[in-house]
């Protein structure tokens, strides 16, 4: 395949495909729109090793600057697409510039929810998804300072568990009856609750915000119970909502996603799309879903890349996430929604334990903690919807493979 390819949002899926596009000896013109002012770089560590100042800058991107100085590459940093023409294949930035391609990547990554309620926009609240909110919220993170978290997701949890060591006193708030609720199951909730309150975390569930309050900048957030929390910063981790504008108004279907077949092409015949915008089919699962994870990113962009290169490739993966808080490595495979059972293999008590879920007997997810062994053993087993000897399941000393039909 040798036309031009315009690529709009320059993180962690638009990087891979310029790489697998390379791999592939793409011979066209590769055009990379980004609107902030890095090349694609890797997020995870923003939560933890980069916010705790133990990785240095140079260490996100996802390829070093040199990678992208190629003559067919074209990397645009501080750019916004902000129009798409699917008849003339046109895509027009915040400048007015036009790009014509052959195929377009809609890889725009997804945004923070905010949070509206009076106080918000105080200094000294924030969000944490781009490099600058790191920088942001590192120039307020001394010893002793008080920290409020809003939401006890991913994020709040890990930037608990960094605040906590810089010496910050944290509290987390989370309007639900347990952290993580979104993915991990009430057993595996309580355990991480009890990490955090017994590294001294201030904890509160089921605690809805009010408002924040303070002259220019934040000094207090006020609880829905009438309760005032003193805060010298606040950070808000409550969920991000796809980047779907762009697409919606070019006309390509949007549904909790961008929609993509299995090939990662949109509604379009010359747009794919991929990353945490698409709403994609996993026939391993047997549904459509939207996900949230570096995994999926990496892979859709692989399908994507191949398909522009004339392979009949299908995105058909085990969705696999990851956590790290403390010295506490969290790896799940699958997804656990809809299972029927969950079974405990370990003590939560030895800080290494895994929770399987099962759903008439066969495994559809795994919450490893501690456990990479459980975890590498899972992925396979859940690809192929194994039949699990219930009866011994629990049994740690057998590995989990040897207990699948
Ligand atoms: P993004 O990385 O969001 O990139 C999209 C890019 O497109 C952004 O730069 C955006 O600004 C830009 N863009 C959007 N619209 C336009 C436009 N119109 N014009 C130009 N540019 C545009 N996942 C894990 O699996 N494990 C983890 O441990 C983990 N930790 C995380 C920690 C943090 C703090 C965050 C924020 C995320 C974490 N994730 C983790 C999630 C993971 O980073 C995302 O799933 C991944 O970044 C998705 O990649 P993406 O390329 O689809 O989107
Ligand atoms: P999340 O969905 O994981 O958690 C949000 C939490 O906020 C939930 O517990 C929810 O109940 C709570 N919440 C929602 N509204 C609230 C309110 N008004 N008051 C109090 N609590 C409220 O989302 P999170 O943590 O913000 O993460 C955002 C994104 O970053 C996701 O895409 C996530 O996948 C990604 N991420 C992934 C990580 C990983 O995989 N290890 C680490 C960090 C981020």
């Amino acid at each position: 395949m040798s036309g031009n390819i315009v690529i709009v949002g320059a993180g962690h899926a638009a990087g891979q495909v310029v790489a697998s596009l390379r791999q592939k000896n793409h011979s066209g013109k590769v055009t990379l729109l980004g609107d902030e002012a890095h090349y694609p770089y890797q997020r995870p560590p923003l939560s933890k090793k980069f916010l705790a100042g133990e990785m240095p800058a140079a260490r996100l991107y996802f390829k070093p600057p040199e990678f992208y100085d190629h003559p067919n590459v074209t990397v645009h940093q501080n750019t916004t697409a902000t129009r798409i023409d699917l008849n003339k294949r046109l895509v027009t930035d915040d400048s007015g510039n036009d790009y014509k391609y052959e195929k377009l990547v809609m890889a725009t990554g997804a945004s923070v929810r905010k949070l509206s309620i009076p106080g918000a926009t105080l200094a000294g609240v924030h969000y944490l998804r781009k490099i600058t909110d790191v920088e942001a919220m590192q120039a307020q993170m001394r010893a002793g300072a008080k920290l409020t978290i809003v939401g006890a997701g991913y994020i709040g949890l890990e930037v608990a568990a960094v605040a906590q060591k810089l010496g910050l006193q944290v509290t987390v708030v989370e309007m639900a009856d347990r952290v993580m609720s979104r993915v991990v199951s009430p057993a595996v909730s309580a355990f991480y609750e009890s990490e955090h309150r017994k590294q001294g975390v201030n904890l509160m569930l089921s605690t809805g915000i009010a408002s924040f309050s303070g002259d220019t900048s934040v000094q207090a957030v006020e609880l829905e119970n009438g309760d005032s929390v003193i805060s010298d910063m606040v950070l808000i981790g409550i969920g991000v909502i796809p980047n779907i504008a762009l697409a919606e108004s070019a006309g390509l279907i949007v549904d909790n996603g961008i929609q993509v077949n299995e090939r990662c092409l949109t509604s379009d015949d010359n747009v794919y799309a991929i990353g945490d915008c698409t709403n994609h089919p996993n026939e391993l699962l047997g549904r459509r879903l939207r996900l949230e994870s570096v995994h999926n990113a990496l892979e859709q962009a692989k399908t994507a890349a191949a398909n522009i290169c004339g392979e009949q490739l299908n995105y058909a993966q085990v969705p696999w996430f990851w956590s790290d808080q403390y010295d506490l490595k969290l790896q799940i495979a699958g997804i656990s929604s809809g299972y029927d059972n969950a079974v405990l293999r370990g003590d939560p008590a030895r800080r290494s334990f895994s929770c399987v879920y099962t759903k008439s007997g066969r495994i559809v997810a795994v919450d490893a903690i501690n456990a990479p062994k459980d975890f590498m053993q899972s992925k396979s087993l859940i690809g192929r919807g194994a039949l699990l000897d219930m009866g011994l399941l629990a049994d740690v000393e057998i590995p989990l493979k040897e207990l699948a039909d």
